[in-house]
């Protein structure tokens, strides 16, 4: 019997138009673009301006032109998981917001957290629905405005965030094509490194917390980066071994865009060169749960049929993971 997997069918990026340069943060904070460039390689970012606009613009955006583009009606949808760290409200759930912004009237939805591993945890688990023949046509969005909780007096964050997300439509495919393996993990000892201190129920906001600058980012990059090059680099190349993938049979490695260094460490640990990595942390530093359908959408067109791609992450909780697909259609070229 032919097993049906989930087939990435489209895939559709949103970014807004204001660009924050490295520039324009050197006025801003105590650094300098040369600092930025060689430590994370990203030279800009973008950021969603105007009063009221949450993550689930970027999300409902990326969404609309998904639909637009796949010929799907957004009454045809069965789910949206929207993965976010940066949710409109804590309740309810972003991708409740995303899918009535996009009439996704027959959608039900939830949001799903694993930091910047999210678009990864939530393609997994979307997958499932399909392969278990549970639903036809799953949405799967990334979706932060990381500026609302990146403290830009605080160079050591300030620099590395930015706004975006992507969206992919996953549908049966009986073909051996589409979502082949996960490997996905977490530790939550890593969360003293990274962290926003207050606003949850451990510590709700109040006028100290605010005073304290509680409610942005805290990371201690070093430790952060330290595990990050180490396990993006151990499950990517766990996921190789497991299928029986040598580095001449990967099409493309889509890593998370936190850090080029951590990115570059991956791709010499599973032996793939320069040309196989996406890499645009350059133009929108790391949008956390944007990152990886941002890199597939401006790629889209170099993909083919059959490729062999590997997705690679690693983020807060800690939580990190690997994915290992086969592109399932040529893209108009
Ligand atoms: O996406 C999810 C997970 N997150 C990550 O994967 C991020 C992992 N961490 C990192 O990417 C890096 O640790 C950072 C980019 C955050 C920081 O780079 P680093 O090479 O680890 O720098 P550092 O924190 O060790 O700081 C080195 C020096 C320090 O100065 P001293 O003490 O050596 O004099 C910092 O104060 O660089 C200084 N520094 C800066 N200088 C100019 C830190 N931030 C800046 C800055 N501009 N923005």
């Amino acid at each position: 019997m032919t097993k049906t997997r989930a087939a990435i069918t489209g895939i559709q990026g949103y970014v807004p138009d204001h660009i924050l340069t490295n520039k324009e943060l050197e006025t801003m904070v105590d650094t300098n673009d040369e600092w930025i460039v060689s430590r994370t390689g990203i030279k800009e970012r973008r950021i969603l301006k105007g009063e009221g606009n949450g993550s689930s613009v970027l999300g409902a955006e990326a969404i609309k032109g998904l639909l637009a583009k796949t010929n799907i009606s957004a009454d045809q949808v069965d789910l949206i998981i929207c993965a976010t760290a940066t949710p409109d409200m804590i309740f309810p759930s972003t991708a409740c917001i995303i899918a009535d912004k996009v009439g996704a009237t027959n959608a039900f939805a939830y949001d799903l957290m694993a930091a910047c591993s999210g678009f990864l945890y939530a393609l997994a688990t979307a997958s499932k629905f399909i392969e278990t023949g549970t639903y036809k046509k799953v949405i799967v969005v990334g979706a932060d405005k990381m500026s609302s909780i990146v403290d830009y007096t605080d160079r050591a964050t300030g620099i590395i965030f930015g706004d975006g997300a992507g969206a992919v439509m996953l549908e049966p495919s009986e073909d051996g094509l589409g979502i082949q393996d996960a490997i996905l993990r977490s530790d939550g000892s890593g969360r003293e490194f990274l962290h926003m201190k207050a606003g949850g129920s451990a510590k709700p906001a109040s006028h100290e917390t605010v005073n304290a600058r509680e409610h942005f980012v805290f990371q201690d990059g070093q430790p952060v980066f330290k595990a990050a090059v180490k396990s993006m680099a151990d499950v990517s190349e766990e996921i190789m071994k497991k299928n029986n993938l040598s580095a001449d049979d990967v099409a493309w490695l889509v890593p998370h865009q936190a850090n080029k260094r951590i990115i570059d460490a991956t791709a010499r640990r599973m032996g793939v060169g320069d040309d196989k990595v996406m890499l645009n942390i350059q133009k929108y530093g790391n949008t956390t749960n944007g990152t990886i359908p941002l890199c597939l959408w401006e790629w889209e067109n170099q993909l083919n049929k059959g490729d062999n791609i590997i997705l690679a992450a690693f983020g807060g909780g800690f939580t990190w993971g690997s994915i290992y697909l086969k592109w399932a259609y040529d893209s108009n070229k």
